[in-house]
């Protein structure tokens, strides 16, 4: 098998490059990857040696380069996980968003379907659906109601992988996972930011009253789940990815303090983001039944190892909130702390 995966050095893509490199060491795969800011090397330094990965630094809404690529490496399935994924950014310039999301997932359709790709696995977000009431739970029937510039572009990628389903014929499958946490997460997501603001005893921001709510899912479940859905997924559906392991934004800061073994004193409330999502929550019977996925223990249980990693890998975090990060945060944060 000769695999394309897009994103791979970013935090999902890397987990599941490692996932594949692992579970199919025979499978050729091959990392198209244009390291922004997002996208890191060092997340897969352990793998860089290996005789079946292969890296490519290419914008995958390059049509040129992505053509060449396919040409090259003439892949038998593509997993295309690389996005602009971060809401407040979103916010603040959707215009990378447009550009990645939407003209990047463009291109890789197209040349799925002029190479003759046998399955395309398309990874999408909750956030499609937009945000769920106290007693809702939806599945993969549920209307798109995107409300952030993020997941806009990542519901009009929904519809255009779909769209060339229908017409084009090509096998897709799209999933759709809640909130990934894990090792090597940019810190501008809430875990690692909190995590490690924590460590160097900085403020903790949470946006408006902290009670939305998240379905946290161990991103390696989440990767467990995308190679589920390149191997068993069935053309043209949807599936939804959930731990079944919602909690309040609150709750999870608190537990990072009491991990960590720190107060709750640097606990801020902040000004909330304009069109702030409340809940999300998705059913993702679908997934358990046809795919076999299954998540794995509660974040609670996972909190200490977690933390553990973001204490032996300082350098690596560090570094990047010194680098383009400190100008982002001085800039998104400026009126919150
Ligand atoms: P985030 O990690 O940005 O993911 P998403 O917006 O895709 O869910 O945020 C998770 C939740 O945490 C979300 O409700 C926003 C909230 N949040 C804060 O309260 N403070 C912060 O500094 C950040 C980054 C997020």
């Amino acid at each position: 098998m000769k695999l394309l995966v897009t994103g791979g050095c970013g935090f999902i893509g890397s987990n599941f490059v490692r996932l594949i490199l692992t579970e199919h060491p025979q499978w050729q795969l091959t990392n198209v990857d244009l390291l922004t800011y997002a996208g890191n090397r060092e997340r897969l330094a352990d793998v860089e040696g290996n005789r079946n990965y292969f890296f490519e630094r290419i914008d995958i809404a390059d049509k040129d380069r992505m053509e060449d690529v396919f040409a090259r490496t003439r892949p038998d399935a593509v997993v295309h996980i690389a996005a602009e994924t971060h809401v407040d950014r979103s916010i603040m310039d959707s215009a990378p968003f447009l550009h990645s999301n939407v003209i990047g997932t463009q291109v890789i359709l197209d040349a799925c379907t002029r190479h003759k790709v046998n399955k395309m696995v398309h990874v999408s977000t909750d956030e499609v659906y937009g945000p769920a009431g106290p007693e809702e739970s939806f599945d993969e029937n549920a209307p798109l109601k995107p409300r952030n510039p993020y997941s806009a572009t990542k519901a009009a990628a929904d519809h255009l992988v779909m769209a060339h389903h229908l017409v084009n014929g090509l096998n897709v499958v799209i999933t759709r996972s809640t909130n990934n946490y894990g090792p090597h997460q940019h810190p501008e997501k809430l875990l690692p930011l909190v995590i490690t603001n924590c460590m160097e005893n900085q403020p903790l921001p949470v946006y408006g009253d902290g009670m939305q709510q998240r379905d946290w899912l161990y991103v390696e479940d989440h990767c467990r789940g995308i190679l589920a859905a390149l191997e068993k997924g069935k053309a043209g559906e949807v599936y939804n990815l959930s731990a079944g392991c919602e909690r309040p934004n609150l709750d999870i800061i608190k537990a990072v303090c009491r991990t960590l073994g720190k107060g709750e004193d640097k606990i801020r409330f902040v000004k909330d983001r304009p069109s702030h999502d409340r809940r999300y929550s998705l059913d993702s019977s679908k997934a358990e039944n046809e795919l076999g996925f299954k998540p794995g223990p509660p974040i609670e249980e996972r909190l200490g190892q977690l933390v553990g990693w973001y204490e032996q890998n300082r350098q690596w975090w560090e570094s990047i909130k010194a680098g383009e990060f400190k100008d982002y945060y001085k800039e998104a944060y400026k009126d919150r702390v």
